[in-house]
């Protein structure tokens, strides 16, 4: 099973702090069974080039895999971008490259507003343009944005990827499971930033998962993952 947010590379943003902490993350994520941790740093058009980024995180992936994170013994490494929504980003150059290696998806953090037609216009841009937006941890919005924009954003052949601890909060664990099951979620996340307030949870979330919905949910997850492979 494959971890879509994560924060794990070493000392590029808010997330994992160092080597050490990174490799304490893959080992949790070993532990759970997780055999792939998508690594998607923030990116922010505001503060940083795609070329400056990109170099980043490369340099931090080296850095990790010098150490023996993402080697044979697991969980294997993908990068990818958490894309802060700026104005403009439907038609930013750089899209392709900020995408989730190898695939056309791009994980994109939407405003923490209620959307407006514009910005639904411009996530629409990226679909038009063959690349596959992917919405990052929508439970966040739920409240924000009332059911008839997240029906707008599967209208629109946008993705939609949840965290983990969604489903393993009691308040909203409900939520999540009907969600789910009516097929409004494609990927699964942690969005673990640490080994401490924010670590990797997603095996705990899958357990929940096969318990009250069944082997089925878990076999829908597995093939919706062949998104991912897709160029
Ligand atoms: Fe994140």
């Amino acid at each position: 099973m494959t971890d879509f947010h994560a924060h794990l590379l070493p000392a590029i943003d808010d997330g994992s702090d160092s080597v050490e902490t990174s490799l304490a993350m893959l080992d949790i994520w070993r532990a759970q069974g997780i055999d792939r941790v998508c690594a998607t740093p923030h990116f922010y058009a505001e503060r940083t080039t795609p070329e400056r980024f990109l170099s980043r995180r490369e340099a931090a992936l080296q850095a990790l895999k010098a150490a023996g994170g993402g080697g044979s013994k697991g969980p294997e490494i993908r990068c990818g971008a958490e894309v802060r929504f700026f104005d403009g980003v439907g038609a930013a150059e750089a899209l392709p490259a900020l995408c989730l290696e190898g695939s056309d998806l791009l994980l994109l953090e939407m405003p923490f507003t209620r959307w407006t037609d514009r910005m639904l216009g411009e996530v629409a841009e990226i679909r038009q343009r063959g690349l596959r937006p992917v919405a990052a941890h929508l439970e966040r919005y739920l409240d924000l944005n009332p059911g008839q924009t997240i029906r707008r954003f599967l209208d629109m052949d946008v993705l939609i990827q949840c965290n983990a601890e969604f489903f393993l909060s009691r308040r909203t664990a409900r939520r999540a499971l009907r969600m789910l099951r009516e097929e409004r979620i494609h990927f699964l996340g942690s969005d673990a930033h640490n080994v401490s307030s924010r670590a990797p949870d997603l095996g705990p979330a899958l357990d929940l998962i096969e318990r009250k919905l069944g082997p089925a949910a878990i076999d829908r997850l597995l093939a919706l993952e062949r998104l991912a492979e897709a160029r």
